[in-house]
């Protein structure tokens, strides 16, 4: 089984070395536009097997979608990441174009491939991809939610002093600054959060999650890589080993949540067909508000992605 991570950045490569770490793939695709780089990471992945113990080749392509043909799953990191004082909607002018080619190139080559969306501005990305792709919904999804969510979970591991392993918490909405931490669906072991932590301590870490990326993004001058690069080699398993995972991911929306064409996170069943069940869980008035707002975020830049006049 064959899996291609398009854009061999920080990203990219780095959910490139997780998905050949985790043994589950006969083969990674790296596929950068750069003269070069996706061969030289890959070549300097590859190096890494004899000593971590794994087998599954990592092949590098400049621009060569060739060699991405007949992919189960692809992950498109492709595009600019923000600096410091970018919001991730400012890079949609680069990136939506980007996004459109990458997409049109891949299916191309694997017109079956279950394609996941990394770059951003995610949710607004991810619908690009959809228009390009051609493809059924479920095909067709965005990575943040997990990335979000296990921001919060560390933030509240290390709080609680408690095993990450342990937290499990439902995180939903847009990929940006209204994303909508769950916090009665948060749980340590099943235990509701809220009996454990006060009032006070858990809204600082929502504070604290939502401007997750922003936090990055000054400490280090460029966006993350481990975590997302993690978060989307963890959707890449439940995919190729038809895990049946419930995640938050991007979805299309239509009708779910009183929402329409639109793609934000939401939970879903990620197995081998791709998003096969989106989950509907009860909302409260405070919640469904809250994630009315942050629909109303991503269709402003949906707007702008309308506005650039690509799929005329
Ligand atoms: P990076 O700059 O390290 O890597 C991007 C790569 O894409 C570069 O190597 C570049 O040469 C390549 N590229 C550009 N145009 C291309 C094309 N047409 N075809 C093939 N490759 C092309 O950036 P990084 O840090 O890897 O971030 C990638 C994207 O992912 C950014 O848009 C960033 O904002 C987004 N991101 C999204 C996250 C999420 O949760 N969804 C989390 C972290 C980053
Ligand atoms: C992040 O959340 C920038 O979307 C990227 O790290």
């Amino acid at each position: 089984m064959k899996v291609t991570v398009v854009g061999a950045g920080n990203v990219g490569a780095t959910c490139a070395q997780v998905i050949a770490e985790k043994g589950i793939v006969k083969e990674v695709v790296l596929l950068d536009i750069k003269e070069g780089l996706a061969e030289g990471k890959s070549l300097d992945l590859w190096q890494t097997a004899p000593v971590n113990y794994y087998d599954t080749r990592i092949v590098g392509s400049t621009n060569d979608y060739e060699k991405t043909a007949d992919s189960e799953v692809v992950v498109i990191t492709s595009g600019v990441p923000r600096k410091p004082g970018m919001s991730r909607d400012d890079l949609i002018s680069i990136n939506a174009g980007i996004v459109k080619s990458v997409t049109e190139n891949v299916v191309k080559y694997s017109p079956d491939a279950k394609i996941i969306i990394v770059s951003n501005p995610l949710d607004v990305m991810t619908y690009c991809s959809y228009l390009a792709a051609k493809k059924h919904k479920n095909q067709v999804f965005g990575m943040a939610g997990i990335l979000d969510t296990a921001r919060y979970r560390a933030f509240l591991a290390e709080a609680l002093d408690v095993n990450p392993k342990d937290i499990q918490a439902l995180l939903m909405g847009g990929h940006g600054d209204t994303m909508v931490p769950l916090p009665r669906y948060t749980t340590v072991s099943g235990i509701p959060v809220t009996e454990l932590i006060d009032k006070d301590k858990l809204d600082a870490i929502i504070e604290r999650t939502k401007v997750g990326g922003g936090e990055l993004v000054k400490l280090i001058g460029t966006s993350a890589w481990y975590a997302p690069g993690a978060a989307a080699a963890q959707m890449v398993e439940a995919i190729v080993l038809d895990q049946k995972r419930i995640f938050p991911c991007c979805a299309l929306l239509e009708g779910e949540y009183g929402l329409n064409d639109i793609y934000i996170g939401v939970p879903v069943k990620l197995g081998k067909n791709g998003i096969e069940e989106i989950i509907e869980v009860k909302l409260n008035d405070e919640e469904k508000a809250l994630l009315n707002d942050s629909a109303k975020s991503v269709k402003e830049v949906m707007v702008a992605l309308d506005d650039m006049k690509l799929f005329e």
